[in-house]
């Protein structure tokens, strides 16, 4: 238990555990304000009820006060009794609000930062992470402060309450306060042992069920075309029950857990009274002596059990939150990629060369691509062809700089990509296979990520005639303004595709990347495109992977991608490969 709490105070900045020990502070100043108005409540009630309720022999009184008579006193020490009772109120819901604030403050600053390491982590973790799980973090982030900063704050309160109960019982009943600290502070640690690991293994084990929840909820309705078309509702409908059975019968588990404490407590309670009664009986004491005793103990008892249970409740939360803390916790250490939003687009000079790039996904799996070496010069249209999983998707993600060679090296004129991947990914316009569309406008989904104040219209405009799509969104109601859908379905595969050319044309880059980006364009149109991004200017080096050998016979430079090798064609090669064209067979 210590060690969440520990991990979690770690985190404070040096201003945010002044702030907590100031909380602290008002947390004890709350309890001794509860306790003076309670300890008033017993002179007032003798001062109201019995008639020779005297305050003359309380030396430190003035002579004034003593001498007023009972009425006068009443109403004076009633009126100090309202005035603590709306200082009190006041005073607790004010510092509820402080500690209220600084929960929402430190809770967002968490949650901030865990979503900035989220999304500024190397390509290659996402590789290996399913989104559920991060979305799932990411939802759950609250529970530095809901599962630890508040149930240890908890602790502190009710601890000190237990504390200054037992401190006051004790004074007044000592017999049968130590009995029945003793008999609470054994059974407490007793149901502790038994139930902590078991709560620890449920909150881990509700972790796991949330992310299956968000993986079943992703891939059915992610996917909703499939599961109509193969009837697959009751396949995803079953795994969902399951897990959100499995969920909810953690939740019984642990919320009888919860309830627990105070019916255990109750009945050691009331056991041990009935082993004092045992005892003493033997021990031939007087029933009158017995009965006095009994009531003190089961007094303290009843009082102190409220404060003790809230204690065991907050130990439970602690040991529940124990996996999730540990999991972000070891998440918000995860090193960022550097950022360098102020980094400029790097404008190509000479060109990319490629040098002697190996590549593999991992140690343990194939390389995919051995020893390649290749040069693309600038201002010149290149176009890659390759056979299905031959690795041109792997080698533009190379040359994006978005995977790092196994081995070998890629330049971008005579510097390391990995040395500027920020700038180099800036200039370049890159068109992938499947296009990632925003629930946004038309406008919002070209110039990406940009504020609406920002956005220039015009270079939106631009963008959309050059990729063909212009007259199709003007010919919309709403124009640039038309919200698209969920992942653009209310547009057909080939629009989609040009607004992904579009927003790749935004940026006015100097390099431009087509990943089989003109799969899903009927040859004409995709002639003219062809034809008008080539028109853009000759100082722009454009790379297209193709899928139909068309759309590239006209390239200055054609690779092809074999057994994980990259060669240039020669002229026969590419004469074997596309068939004479149309003026070499006219000669
Ligand atoms: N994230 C990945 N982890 C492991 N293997 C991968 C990964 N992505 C692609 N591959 C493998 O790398 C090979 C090349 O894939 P890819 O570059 O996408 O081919 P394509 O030429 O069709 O674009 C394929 O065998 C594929 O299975
Ligand atoms: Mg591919």
């Amino acid at each position: 238990m210590t060690s969440v709490v520990v991990q979690v105070l770690r985190r404070l900045t040096k201003s945010e555990r002044w702030q907590l020990g100031g909380i602290v502070g008002l947390i004890f100043l709350g309890m001794i304000l509860e306790m003076l108005s309670l300890s008033l409540i017993l002179p007032l009630v003798g001062l109201v009820t019995r008639e020779d309720y005297s305050i003359a022999t309380i030396s430190w009184l003035p002579q004034v006060v003593k001498e007023f008579d009972q009425a006068h006193l009443l109403q004076i020490a009633l009126g100090a009794f309202v005035g603590l009772y709306a200082f009190k109120s006041t005073f607790l819901l004010w510092s509820n609000w402080i500690q209220k604030s600084f929960s929402a403050r430190l809770s967002t600053r968490f949650s901030d930062e865990l979503f900035d390491v989220y999304i500024n982590q190397p390509y290659n973790y996402y590789l290996n992470t399913n989104s559920s799980s991060l979305i799932r973090k990411s939802q759950n982030s609250g529970i530095f402060v809901g599962g630890v900063i508040d149930p240890s704050l908890s602790l502190l309160t009710d601890g000190s309450v237990a504390v200054a109960l037992a401190i006051l019982l004790i004074a007044v009943e000592p017999l049968g306060t130590v009995l029945v600290l003793t008999t609470f502070v054994a059974a407490t640690l007793a149901f502790q042992r038994f139930t902590k690991r078991r709560i620890r293994h449920w909150g881990a084990e509700k972790n796991r069920l949330g992310e299956l929840q968000l993986k079943i909820l992703q891939q059915s309705l992610g996917g909703i075309r499939d599961v109509t078309l193969y009837g697959r509702q009751n396949f995803f409908r079953e795994a969902y029950f399951k897990q959100i059975f499995d969920n909810a019968m953690i939740t019984r588990k642990f919320d009888t857990v919860l309830i627990m404490p105070r019916l255990w407590l109750e009945l050691i309670t009331v056991s041990s009274l009935f082993l004092a009664v045992v005892v003493m009986n033997a021990q031939d004491r007087s029933l009158s002596e017995i009965g006095v005793a009994l009531t003190l103990y089961a007094g303290a008892a009843f009082r102190v059990m409220p404060s003790v249970n809230r204690l065991v409740a907050a130990f439970q939360n602690l040991a529940f939150s124990r996996h999730l803390v540990k999991e972000i916790g070891d998440d918000l250490e995860l090193v960022k990629m550097a950022k360098g939003s102020d980094a400029p687009p790097i404008k190509l000079n000479s060109g990319i060369r490629i040098d002697r790039v190996s590549f593999r996904y991992g140690p343990d799996l194939p390389w995919v691509l051995h020893e390649c070496s290749a040069v693309f010069r600038k201002g010149r249209t290149i176009g890659i062809i390759g056979s299905s999983g031959s690795g041109k998707s792997t080698l533009v993600d190379l040359l994006l700089g978005f995977l790092d060679p196994t081995k070998g090296r890629i330049f971008v004129d005579e510097q390391d990509v990995r040395h500027v991947r920020i700038s180099w990914m800036k200039s370049v316009g890159y068109v992938p296979q499947e296009i990632f569309l925003l629930d946004d406008t038309i406008e919002a989904n070209v110039a990406f990520g940009v504020d609406t104040d920002f956005v220039d219209r015009l270079r939106v405009v631009e963008a959309l005639n050059q990729a063909r799509l212009g007259d199709f969104v003007f010919n919309l109601g709403n124009g640039l303004e038309t919200v698209i859908g969920e992942r653009g379905v209310r547009m057909s595969g080939g629009q989609r595709q040009r607004l992904g050319i579009a927003r790749a044309l935004y940026a006015n880059p100097d390099v431009l990347l087509f990943d089989e980006a003109t799969s899903s364009l009927d040859s004409q149109t995709e002639k003219e495109l062809m034809s008008e991004i080539s028109e853009l200017g000759r100082t722009r080096t454009t790379i297209q992977i193709a899928h139909r050998l068309e759309t590239i016979r006209n390239c200055d430079d054609i690779f092809r991608i074999s057994d994980g090798v990259i060669a240039l064609l020669n002229k026969n090669e590419r004469l074997e490969v596309f068939g004479p064209t149309k003026s070499e067979n006219g000669q």
